[in-house]
């Protein structure tokens, strides 16, 4: 998998298909989308015109999807999948994540009140990875994972799981270094995926906090954009690649989509990884509070388990 890849939540439709065909003219290889972000068919569109232009063969991309909360039942999960690859137009997936840990009953989007969840005693996580499994049995996908999952609940998910995860997608930055999940996950072999690496500013009013800080605006990580003469949100995508870690900025402007591109290019210093490494301070912009709604059986601190 190509550690860089394009982010796809947020992004218009009316705006992704050009921003698909651009990032694959610059060289994006790996895109990262999800049926909730509502914006697959489109997404489709651009792929397959893509190829059929002769940009790309299907073989060089790497496409990820993932599975949303309101299908987690063992013989749900093969009907979104398939709708997933329809919309695509793809004939399968590299990976396809479990999106996050919580269960909403049938054909819930976003959840109105408590009513509309299943806990994971109704629903557990390990019933919905057999599913998963038997996805990369069907050659409907070539790899599994998860998504916003804590050290705790890969462990029990490991116990047993007949394929590993070779997946976890996490909120990762200077903010959120994450290193106690990143040493776990690199000690079971699991790779890990960077969501909103640039703090996710275009995200909806309603689920912000106030006073967020800015990580494009930082002071640290503008005196090192200063010192290799580009921009913030480059220093934090090579932030992510120099861990290793992958990493998938959303954009859909075609100059910062060749900026993004770019920061592979670029080498930290020891010092400016020192400097970057003094800036975690367990800061996340996706608190998951949407989940913890009275009734909902979900707790903040219990989705992330202390982590
Ligand atoms: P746009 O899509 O207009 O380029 P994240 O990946 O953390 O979710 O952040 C995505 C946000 O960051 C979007 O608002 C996106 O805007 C913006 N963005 C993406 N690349 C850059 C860049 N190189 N410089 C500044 N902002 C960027």
């Amino acid at each position: 998998m190509p550690l860089l890849g394009l982010g796809t939540w947020k992004s218009d439709t009316g705006e992704i298909y050009e921003a698909i065909r651009e990032s694959i003219r610059i060289g994006f290889r790996h895109i990262d989308c999800a049926a909730i972000y509502a914006n697959e068919k489109e997404i489709g569109q651009a792929l397959h015109d893509a190829v059929e232009e002769g940009d790309v063969t299907r073989e060089e991309l790497w496409i990820t999807s993932k599975l949303w909360n309101n299908s987690h039942k063992k013989e749900q999960v093969m009907l979104p999948l398939q709708k997933t690859l329809n919309d695509l137009q793809l004939d399968y997936l590299d990976l396809y994540l479990i999106h996050w840990p919580v269960v909403l009953k049938e054909g819930i989007g976003f959840p109105a009140s408590g009513a509309d969840f299943y806990t994971l005693d109704d629903v557990p996580t390990v019933e919905t990875w057999q599913a998963m499994e038997a996805c990369v049995d069907a050659q409907k996908t070539r790899h599994i994972g998860v998504s916003n999952f804590s050290i705790k609940k890969i462990d029990t998910l490991l116990q047993t799981a007949r394929i590993a995860p070779e997946m976890n997608q996490v909120e990762m930055h200077p903010l959120l270094a994450q290193n106690k999940l990143v040493a776990y996950c690199q000690s079971q072999g699991i790779p890990l995926t960077a969501y909103s690496p640039l703090g996710s500013p275009d995200r909806a009013a309603i689920i912000k906090q106030e006073n967020e800080p800015s990580l494009l605006e930082h002071p640290v990580i503008k005196e090192i954009a200063n010192t290799h003469g580009c921009s913030t949100a480059q220093i934090l995508i090579a932030w992510a690649m120099d861990r290793g870690i992958s990493v998938i900025p959303k954009s859909v402007n075609s100059g910062r989509l060749r900026q993004n591109y770019d920061a592979q290019n670029i080498s930290l210093t020891r010092e400016d990884k020192e400097r970057i490494s003094s800036m975690d301070r367990h800061y996340r912009y996706v608190v998951g509070a949407f989940w913890a709604m009275e009734g909902s059986g979900y707790t903040v601190e219990e989705l992330w388990d202390g982590l």
